[in-house]
């Protein structure tokens, strides 16, 4: 089956992109190697979302709330890699993609902070895609943000609207489709509102091994489930 085959594509596609770590080890290489291997694979299948399939939005799990508690060492490495994702090419590497952080980056350090709102600022006019990029990001810490933020503003009452307009995918639909590779079955504390209805799809390959065809492979089931929102097909 080619693109053109795809009638049904998720409008909001995540990805939390696991098994770098196990893809470097089974190689003999180091974890940060793997860490690169991913990032570069991250480009490419963020790309192919994007300008092959039209996804307008695109949310990645690339550093977690929980990831602080890895040595060191790999901390530093990921926010070396993080600071290179956003660099100066950013808008180069992606016409019309609105970046849009989701947690805390302030918590990173300072040059990355500064190069992460400089691209914000630079990509902001982009209507066509947003890129949703999970660093410093937990579902738990995204929904106190949003509450916390409600409680701010004096509002005694929430509803589903309210508190979706307080997250960090304000103004975005709920995710259609989440994709973990590395065979792990779980959601890692990932996008815990918006995930309510999503499609969820658990390859065995790792991350820096998901190729392009993995992704056709990946849409291809997703355009094959029966989505029924707790109605049924009279
Ligand atoms: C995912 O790969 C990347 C990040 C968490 C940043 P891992 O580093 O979790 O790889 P495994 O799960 O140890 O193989
Ligand atoms: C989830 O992967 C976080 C990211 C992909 C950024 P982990 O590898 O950290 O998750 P666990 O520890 O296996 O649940
Ligand atoms: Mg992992």
């Amino acid at each position: 089956m080619t693109k053109n085959e795809l009638k049904i594509l998720p409008t909001h596609l995540g990805i939390i992109i696991d098994g770098n770590g196990r893809w470097a080890k089974m190689r003999g290489l180091s974890r940060s190697q793997g860490h690169m291997a991913g990032f570069k694979n991250l480009e490419v299948i963020v790309k192919e979302c994007f300008y092959k399939y039209n996804i307008p939005h695109v949310s990645i799990y690339a550093f977690s709330t929980e990831n602080w508690k890895r040595p060191k060492k790999e901390v530093d490495y990921l926010i070396k890699i993080l600071r290179e994702y956003l660099d100066d090419n950013f808008s180069v590497k992606y016409p019309n993609v609105k970046l849009n952080i989701m947690g805390d980056y302030t918590k990173f350090p300072e040059d990355l902070v500064i190069k992460a709102t400089a691209t914000i600022e630079e990509t902001k006019n982009n209507t066509k895609f947003i890129l949703n990029l999970g660093i410093n990001y937990g579902g738990r810490d995204e929904l106190l943000y949003a509450i916390n933020n409600i409680i701010k503003k004096e509002i005694t009452e929430v509803d589903a609207n309210i508190l979706e307009n307080h997250l960090y995918t304000k103004g975005q639909p709920p995710l259609d489709f989440l994709i973990r590779t590395s065979g792990e079955q779980r959601l890692s504390n990932f996008m815990l509102w918006q995930v309510a209805y999503a499609e969820f799809y658990f390859p065995k390959v790792h991350w820096p091994a998901f190729k392009k065809k993995d992704l056709l492979e990946a849409l291809q089931t997703y355009q094959n489930r029966d989505r029924r929102f707790g109605a049924i097909k009279e």
